[in-house]
């Protein structure tokens, strides 16, 4: 999935990751993350998630990353956010109270734009991913959080012969592959959800079940 692949998902607004509401599991696990009011919280491929929006509400700093700009603008007409488009480390970025908004590629922050960031979310970007691809997220996640901070991660696992992503299936054991060596890695949640993954079940998905697990970072 290159650049241009999701820029015209957003362009033909073949948007059917966007869910209405924040998810479920942020509601329910969001303590786990051990944020306090005013403290950051990383959103990486955040696109214009009401989960954004949730954060915000509970006093955190949002910092999101997403590829198209058409995204970002559309989140900050549909929230009536009233900021300005800057340059923070080289990297375009939207500012407005409580929302630092990069427009970019992900693999090219630096921890120098997460300055301060001990909290992440991710709904929808790992699994967004082809194998090859995952294996350079869990490294730059890594390379981006120091010690201690931890990352609410939520995945799914499907039979992938049934239909190729994205979004893809990532099942636990591939994400304790992937992440161990970085993160100590927990299971918090797991339960059957086709229902929520109409798009899935529409390509010919039988069963889905979604997890949480949390990331800690060594
Ligand atoms: C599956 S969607 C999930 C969006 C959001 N997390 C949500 O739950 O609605 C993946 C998003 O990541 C963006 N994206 C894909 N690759 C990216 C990259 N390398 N860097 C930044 N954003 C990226 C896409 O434009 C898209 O909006």
């Amino acid at each position: 999935m290159d650049e241009e692949f999701w820029l015209k998902r957003w362009e033909k607004n073949d948007i059917g990751f966007h869910k209405v509401e924040p998810h479920r599991y942020l509601l329910r696990l969001f303590d786990s993350l051990h944020v306090r009011p005013g403290d950051p919280c990383f959103v990486p491929l955040c696109g214009k998630s009401q989960d954004l929006v949730w954060l915000r509400a509970r006093d955190l700093r949002v910092v999101g990353i997403e590829l198209s700009r058409m995204a970002v603008e559309a989140f900050v007409s549909e929230n009536k956010l009233h900021g300005t488009w800057q340059t923070r480390s080289g990297m375009p970025c939207y500012l407005a109270a409580g929302f630092k908004l990069f427009c970019g590629n992900f693999f090219e922050l630096t921890a120098a734009h997460l300055s301060g960031v001990r909290a992440a979310y991710d709904r929808g970007a790992l699994v967004a991913m082809p194998p090859e691809m995952r294996v350079h997220y869990a490294l730059h996640l890594a390379g981006l959080l120091p010690s201690g901070s931890r990352v609410l991660l939520v995945s799914y696992a499907y039979d992938q012969i049934e239909t190729y992503g994205p979004p893809f299936s990532v099942p636990v054991d591939e994400i304790k592959v992937l992440f161990e060596e970085h993160f100590q890695v927990d299971l918090l949640e797991t339960e059957d959800s086709l229902w929520s993954h109409q798009g899935l079940a529409a390509r010919g998905v039988t069963q889905l079940s979604e997890f949480a697990v949390l990331l800690n970072r060594r």
